[in-house]
Parts: C-alpha cells; sequence; structure tokens
C-alpha cells in the first residue's frame, strides 16, 4: 500500500513510533492494526444534549462494520454537537466553533479519511466547513429525519405544525390538555426535524453536493436502510483514501451550482444560504446572493414538502428522496460533478425516478428563496417566497419598529398594539453582532388582536434567520445588520415601506437625503462581550451575504 497520511504517525522512525503504536494498543487493537492499513475517523456530534444526533453512536457502530469490512480501523472520535432546541442564545453563534473543532481535529490526528456524522441544523454546515478546511478525504453520513407524529387524526411535522398549533394555543382554541399531548407526539423518535427544514435541507444538499452516498439524506433515523446506509459509507470512506478524493476536488463551483439548484428545487431552508456561502468560503469560492437569485429564477421548486408543501421527509424519502429530484432537474445540473462513490451526480441519478408525483411535483414555478436589494439592505436580505402569502409579495405598509426581541415578545399580544393587517413589523438588533449570533428570531409572532380578527399572515422585517420550518411573508437576513448601521437601524414607527418581490426591491419610503442625515446620527449598541469566545466572535464573524463565518478562516480569495 502506498504511504499514508497516517503513517507519518505510527510508522515514524525512532521512538515516537512505537510511542504512538503502544499507547493506541492500549485500547485493545493487535500489533498488525499498524502495518499501514487505513485508519478512518468518525467524527461523530453524538451528545445527549442534541436529541436530533442522540442515536449517531448506534449509526458509527454500522459505519464501523463498513470500515472493517474495506480493510481499513475506524477511530470514533467527539466533536462538539449543537443542539438546536437547547443552546443559548443559538446554535448559530457556534457553527464556527464547531467548524474549527472539527478541521483541528482531523489535521492533528493520524487520519487517512473521516466520516462525518450529522443531523441537527448546524451540525452539517459545521461538518462540511471543516472537513473542507483539512482536506482529506471524507464522507457525510446524515443521523435521518424523525417519523411524523400524530395529534386528533392529523400528522404532525415538528417544527412547523408545533408553530401552527400554538397560535391556536394562545388564541384560546386548544386546551392546556391538548397542547400538552402535541409536546408528548411532535417529536416522536430519534432523528432530526421531520419537514424540509434547516436539518433536512442541509443533508439533502450536503448530498447535492456529492458528498454522501445517493439516497443518504431522507432515510428516516429508525429506519432499518439508515444503518445499511451507514456500513455502505464506512466502506466508501476506505475507498476515497484510494481514490485521494477530497473535499476540493468534489465540492466545486460547479457542485455548489447544483446545491443552489437542489435548494431551489426542494423549497429549502433560507438558513442554507448562509451555509452554503461558508462552506463554499472555505475552498475559496465566493458565492454571491446574486447566483442564489440567478439560479432561483430558473428552478422551479418541485417538492412538495412542510413548511412550502403538505408532506414530510418520511413521505419524501418514500417518493425517492433527493435522488429522484435531481433526476426530475437533470438537464439545470452539472451532471459531469464526482460524488464520494466515485461516479457522477449525473450517473448516481440517472435511474431514481419519482415513486410518488403528489410529493415531487411543482409548488412554485420559481424556486423558494428570493434576494431582495434597495436602500433598506444595501447589502441584500431574503425572503422565503413559497412560505410567504401571494396576496403580501407586493405590498406596501407603515412600519412598526421594535428595538430589539424582547421589546416584541413583550408587546405583541397586547390588545392596544398600534398595527392593522397591512402593518410592516420591523425588528432590529437580530444580526450576527446585535443579538448576538445571529438567531432565529425572525419568525415574528403574529399580533395577537390581529390573530382574532383572523389575520393570519403580515410583513415581517427583521436582521435575524429564521427557521427552516417556519413560514409567512418574513424577510430576513438584512445585510449589514442594524448593530453595525444598516439602514434597518434607522427605520421609525410610521415610515413607508415597500417591499415588491417579483422586482427584488425593499425599499424605505424616504429621500437619500433624510436616510444619509438618519444614518450619521446612527450609535452602536455596547457590544455583547468583552472576552471569550463571544468576542472572539464579535471580532470576527462577517455579515450574513458572506455566510457569518470567521473572516480568518475563509481563504483569501473569497472575503
Ligand atoms: Fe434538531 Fe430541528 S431541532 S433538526
Amino acid at each position: 500500500m502506498k504511504n499514508k497520511r497516517s503513517s507519518q504517525w505510527f510508522q515514524a522512525p525512532g521512538y515516537y513510533g512505537m510511542a504512538r503504536r503502544a499507547w493506541l494498543r492500549s485500547e485493545g487493537f493487535p500489533a498488525d492494526v499498524f502495518d499501514g492499513k487505513p485508519i478512518v475517523g468518525i467524527c461523530n456530534s453524538w451528545s445527549e444534549l442534541t436529541n436530533c444526533n442522540v442515536h449517531l453512536r448506534d449509526v458509527a457502530t454500522a459505519v464501523k462494520r463498513g470500515v472493517l469490512a474495506a480493510g481499513g480501523i475506524p477511530l470514533e472520535f467527539p466533536t462538539i454537537s449543537l443542539g438546536e432546541m437547547l443552546m443559548l442564545p443559538t446554535t448559530m453563534m457556534f457553527r464556527n466553533l464547531m467548524a474549527m473543532d472539527v478541521e483541528e481535529s482531523i489535521r492533528a490526528n493520524p487520519l487517512d479519511a473521516v466520516v462525518l456524522l450529522c443531523g441537527c441544523d448546524k451540525t452539517t454546515p459545521a461538518q462540511l466547513m471543516g472537513a473542507a478546511s483539512a482536506d482529506i478525504p471524507a464522507i457525510v453520513v446524515p443521523g435521518g429525519p424523525m417519523l411524523a407524529g400524530q395529534f386528533q387524526g392529523q400528522r404532525l411535522g415538528s417544527g412547523t405544525d408545533g408553530r401552527k398549533l400554538f397560535d391556536l394555543y394562545r388564541t384560546g382554541k386548544l386546551t392546556d390538555e391538548e397542547w400538552s399531548e402535541v409536546e408528548g407526539c411532535i417529536a416522536r423518535t430519534s432523528g432530526h426535524c421531520t419537514v424540509m427544514g434547516t436539518a433536512s435541507t442541509m443533508t439533502s444538499l450536503a448530498e447535492a453536493l456529492g458528498m454522501t452516498l445517493p439516497g443518504s439524506a431522507s432515510i428516516p433515523a429508525p429506519d432499518s436502510r439508515r444503518m445499511a446506509n451507514a456500513e455502505l459509507s464506512g466502506r466508501a470512506a476506505v475507498d476515497l483514501i484510494e481514490k485521494n478524493l477530497t473535499p476540493s476536488r468534489i465540492m466545486t463551483r460547479a457542485a455548489f451550482e447544483n446545491a443552489i439548484t437542489v435548494l431551489m428545487a426542494l423549497g429549502g431552508s433560507t438558513n442554507a444560504v448562509v451555509h452554503l456561502i461558508a462552506i463554499a468560503g472555505r475552498l475559496g469560492i465566493r458565492l454571491t446572493l446574486d447566483d442564489f437569485d440567478r439560479i432561483a429564477r430558473k428552478t422551479s421548486c418541485i417538492v412538495n414538502v412542510k413548511p412550502s408543501g403538505e408532506y414530510l421527509m418520511e413521505d419524501f424519502f418514500h417518493a425517492g428522496g433527493v435522488p429522484a429530484v435531481m433526476n426530475r432537474i437533470a438537464t439545470l445540473l452539472h451532471g459531469d460533478c464526482v460524488t464520494v462513490n466515485g461516479k457522477t451526480i449525473g450517473e448516481n441519478v440517472a435511474k431514481t425516478v419519482s415513486q410518488d408525483d403528489n410529493v415531487i411535483r411543482q409548488v412554485s414555478p420559481e424556486g423558494g428563496i428570493a434576494v431582495l436589494h434597495g436602500n433598506l439592505a444595501p447589502d441584500g436580505a431574503i425572503i422565503k417566497v413559497t412560505a410567504a402569502s401571494p396576496g403580501l409579495l407586493q405590498h406596501r405598509g407603515r412600519a412598526y419598529v421594535f428595538e430589539t426581541r424582547d421589546q416584541m415578545m413583550a408587546e405583541i399580544d397586547r390588545d392596544d398594539l398600534a398595527v392593522d393587517r397591512d402593518s410592516v413589523l420591523v425588528m432590529r438588533n437580530c444580526g450576527p453582532k446585535g443579538a448576538p449570533g445571529f438567531p432565529e428570531w425572525g419568525h415574528i409572532p403574529m399580533p395577537k388582536k390581529l390573530l382574532q380578527q383572523g389575520v393570519t399572515d403580515m410583513v415581517r422585517i427583521s436582521d435575524a434567520r429564521m427557521s427552516g420550518t417556519s413560514f409567512g411573508t418574513v424577510v430576513l437576513h438584512v445585510a449589514p445588520e442594524s448593530a453595525v448601521g444598516g439602514p434597518l437601524a434607522v427605520v421609525r414607527t410610521g415610515d413607508e415601506i415597500v417591499l415588491d418581490v417579483a422586482a427584488r426591491k425593499l425599499e424605505l419610503a424616504i429621500s437619500a437625503q433624510e436616510m444619509q442625515e438618519r444614518l450619521s446620527r446612527f450609535v452602536a449598541p455596547p457590544p455583547h462581550y468583552q472576552r471569550g469566545y463571544g468576542r472572539l466572535f464579535l471580532d470576527h464573524v462577517t455579515q450574513a451575504d458572506q455566510g457569518c463565518d470567521f473572516d480568518f478562516l475563509m481563504l483569501e480569495s473569497t472575503k
């Protein structure tokens, strides 16, 4: 066998070659483990604090079977994990920390390849960012989505339906007992959220990028095929070493364009825009918001899964998953991109046709996400068109401004809140530096008094993100954010705001001179942190349109 990366550790001359073999043999390995066999790391984001990934130790066991069967030696190691439901202020604050942990754990250790186990929202982009920077052969194994919940004869999609039912509970249409029943059934099994939220979107995009075996993303977590997929991925990891198929050879600009196309076809999470820009930035590939808008305009949304559609990930799996989608849109893709099984994406999806044309069918003629520009968002903002109300996509209304999320939460249920169905809710100080951490606060709840009038949607604008499971006419990621002096900082209650999604426009209806005068009086809020990781984050995080990676982790050409 040709010289491997791990040989630098185990075949090193002198004392340390012996010592490394000896110390690892304390785990019970025989001597021939170190005779040049490929060493495959299994980077595991398992944690009891991340319910979505809590089954990944079982998945790792299956990966190990595959690595051993292919003649490799598997060594499992932990990375920090990011549990969407528990971490405060937000997992997004720690995506870059996990990416650094993954990168340096790979680089510092005697690994010839690595299997990346992920599931919950940020764990997939963090694994891909770290592996991209380390750039040794790598393959992603997602944990898969949960099974659907059942409530009063209705199938529940975690996230999306929980939010809808919460509005019923807030307005007294669900009892405490019923709400408690929802709590017991909405997250029913292991696995990540079972709608096309950020987790399902990012694992699907890992597949579209070519970083998983075909069909990996949508297999439900409790399905036996999840383990078979993991075993096959372990075998594939050993093959990757012989082929020297590194992330930089797979995740090319063309592969990212495929991923953006699939994102639009999926009606996937807006968070994927930030994550794809960040992953690409690790490889010297500069993606812009305009790349997303250009591709959205020529790609139909064809996946009828919540929150853009009606079905759940389990149905999407039975319909054929990502390969069936890529087969349907093959003419829009770069079919010659190589993937982790050594075949091209075109070869991988050539024979997988949709098994259910209710699930894979046109939901909207254009992609799910539109990019907006204008004097309110000079560096861009985004809106998930497929989760918005068609009647609000062209709208002019008066702003009602919340200075912070705390203020919004304190006031949103007030009976005397001075808003009507045409108002535009504006919330600031919710971006990467302002919140801090760029949390998923953008889905501002509907004011209770409007819900009671039967109004279920209105235009809402912020510099926050939104959960991939959310819905509504919600403008997000306004850049630059208000905390660094973006124009969102100077909107006043009563100002008129113009949203025109067809024209990709987001405007504050004031003169350029008035805007200039207001901006000149801007005073930045005090920083949230003076020390520690929080300080590192504030000093180096980039804005939403640049992927919110740390500036010193991006390759120079992508800054
Ligand atoms: Fe983990 Fe939804 S909370 S994917």
